[in-house]
């Protein structure tokens, strides 16, 4: 069994302020149905009221006229105590402009977490993450993350600034960052997964998931959910949806226990 995996009330102990929620396809996507702004406002705000303490968000979640923070700020402005609104500075974007766009757009006057998001593999992060830290000695930044990170660019942030998050592919279904995972948890650094359902792919998957969601009465997204949430105790897993039924499925995840032959199951599927 990969380290990591907890057992019993452990397994269970904050599991509700680890399902959060990502805002990416709230605007709508590429090649997808759009999201009337109506819709998008009610997943967003049904979210906060089924539990969601952490929404994922990027001021370059747009598509047309519609963005993902202007939702969020129609939405939840006044955003209530103990939301962790996240946001990111994209590869190529100056970290201050995007700060001061993400500040705006929200309607806010610091930002609970900023991940400054890697580039290419290899790509030096310190100086884009010195920045950062600067914007937070000055109160527009409250935590500091990194994100589409290598372990090395992880390390290497952290010589410059506390790394609160981090925030990286990871799901049931690609664990190849599960170093990173336990050493997030060793550490007390939150890891914040994204894409935990492939992106929507999960649905294609194999029968591992598939047995194991039929023996409990799940869906394969529940599953995929409940796995993370039982995987370590600082992941913080970021689901999008801009539909209310697959939302309230997706929460509904906190309700099923995984016993240790489902997550033996699930651990060989990746
Ligand atoms: N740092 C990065 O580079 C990065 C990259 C990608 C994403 N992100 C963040 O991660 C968040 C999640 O990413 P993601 O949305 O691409 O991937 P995801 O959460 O793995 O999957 C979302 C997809 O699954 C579908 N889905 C969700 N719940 C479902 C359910 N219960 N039943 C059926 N289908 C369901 C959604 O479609 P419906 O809308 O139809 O439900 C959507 O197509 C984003 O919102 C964003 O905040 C970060």
């Amino acid at each position: 069994m990969g380290g990591g995996f907890r057992s019993g009330a452990d397994r269970r102990a904050g599991a509700r302020r680890r399902l959060g929620f990502g805002a990416m396809r709230l605007p709508g996507m590429p090649g997808r149905h759009p999201v009337d702004h109506t819709t998008a406002v009610a997943v967003a705000r049904r979210a906060v009221e089924l539990g969601v303490a952490h929404i994922d968000t990027a001021a370059f979640y747009t598509r047309g006229s519609s963005s993902a923070n202007e939702i969020l700020r129609r939405a939840l402005r006044p955003y209530p105590d103990g939301l962790t609104v996240a946001t990111k500075v994209g590869p190529g974007q100056d970290v201050r402009a995007a700060v001061e766009q993400n500040l705006g757009e929200l309607g806010l006057d610091a930002l609970d977490l900023v991940y400054v998001q890697a580039g290419r593999p290899g790509e030096a992060l310190a100086e884009r993450f010195a920045r950062l830290a600067e914007l937070r000695a000055k109160g527009l930044v409250r935590n500091l993350g990194v994100a589409d990170v290598t372990r090395a660019q992880f390390d290497e942030a952290r010589t410059v600034a506390p790394v609160s998050a981090v925030q990286n592919r990871f799901g049931v279904l690609d664990q190849s960052d599960a170093s990173l995972v336990d050493e997030c948890a060793r550490a007390g650094v939150t890891y914040v997964a994204h894409s935990s359902l492939g992106g929507g792919r999960i649905r294609f998957t194999d029968d591992g998931l598939r047995r194991v969601a039929l023996r409990h009465g799940a869906t394969v997204y529940q599953v995929a959910l409940a796995w993370g949430l039982a995987r370590s105790p600082t992941l913080v897993q970021i689901p999008g949806t801009a539909s209310l039924t697959h939302l309230e499925q997706n929460m509904a995840a906190l309700r099923l226990e995984l016993d240790d032959h489902d997550m033996a199951t699930l651990e060989r599927l990746a």
